[in-house]
């Protein structure tokens, strides 16, 4: 079967986006029910913070016990001091964590430092993934260039956590939140494609017509190293949760 043929079966289209969000933490309850120690891999952006609200209310309402899960976020901006409210580490705080109690959540660094120092700790990053015994499930969600994480086009399929450079699109993206693309990094530390991939699960989701079209290319066009997003169409472990503007034009 050809590769975008299985990537659209493995579709779910959702009314809207309150729906998209809480089927997608059906999906990550579903895994700590059956694996209270699970580790999961979590995303930044609009896009999943409905999904953090509905696991907050269900632990909140339903007891549900997050106190045993790990997770590792996907990227940060370089530099970035993890205080700065433009942080992806004070965005997972004031999104998830300051409410839902895990044993432990890691962001990639962002602090200004040295080649060399950056190097070691993308590596020690890595190897704090593998000794929490990979990652279980990772939530991604999709830029407009088709990057996942920070992985931009052109990124290798076999990259590793290190320092990307960001392609223009994505800081004109995030202009808003830093009040002008000027102020936005140029560069930032992602979890890389090879290490996404080898989440024992991966849940991508998409809402809005903004990202139809890129939804469209990442998952019937060419499998390529040019859209990131699209390299997900060789892993049969991939679910695309989607809602139905995201999903207009597949
Ligand atoms: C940022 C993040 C990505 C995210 C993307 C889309 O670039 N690094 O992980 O998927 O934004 O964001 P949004 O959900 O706001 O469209």
């Amino acid at each position: 079967m050809p590769d975008s043929l299985t990537a659209l079966s493995h579709v779910t289209v959702s009314p809207d986006y309150h729906t998209l969000c809480e089927r997608v933490a059906d999906r990550i309850v579903e895994l700590v029910l059956s694996k209270p120690d699970a580790v999961l891999g979590l995303a930044t952006g609009a896009t999943p913070k409905g999904v953090y609200q509905a696991l907050i209310r269900r632990h909140q309402e339903q007891r549900l016990d997050f106190s045993r899960v790990t997770c590792f976020n996907l990227d940060e901006y370089y530099p970035m001091s993890p205080d700065s409210p433009h942080s992806y580490h004070s965005f997972m705080r004031e999104n998830l964590f300051s409410s839902l109690e895990v044993r432990q959540w890691s962001v990639p660094g962002g602090e200004p430092r040295g080649p060399e120092q950056i190097e070691r700790d993308c590596l020690a990053y890595e190897a704090a993934i593998r000794e929490a015994g990979g990652i279980d499930l990772q939530l991604l969600g999709i830029g407009r260039t088709g990057h996942i994480g920070f992985n931009e086009p052109g990124s290798p399929r076999g990259s590793r956590t290190r320092l990307v450079t960001l392609d223009p699109v994505t800081r004109h993206d995030a202009a808003p939140d830093f009040g002008g693309m000027e102020n936005v990094p140029t560069q930032a530390v992602t979890v890389g494609l090879a290490t996404i991939f080898e989440a024992r699960a991966i849940v991508l989701m998409a809402s809005g017509k903004s990202k139809a079209d890129i939804v469209r290319r990442a998952l019937t066009g060419v499998v390529t190293e040019d859209v990131p997003a699209s390299l997900l169409q060789n892993i049969d472990r991939v679910r695309y949760f989607l809602d139905s503007d995201a999903a207009e034009r597949l």
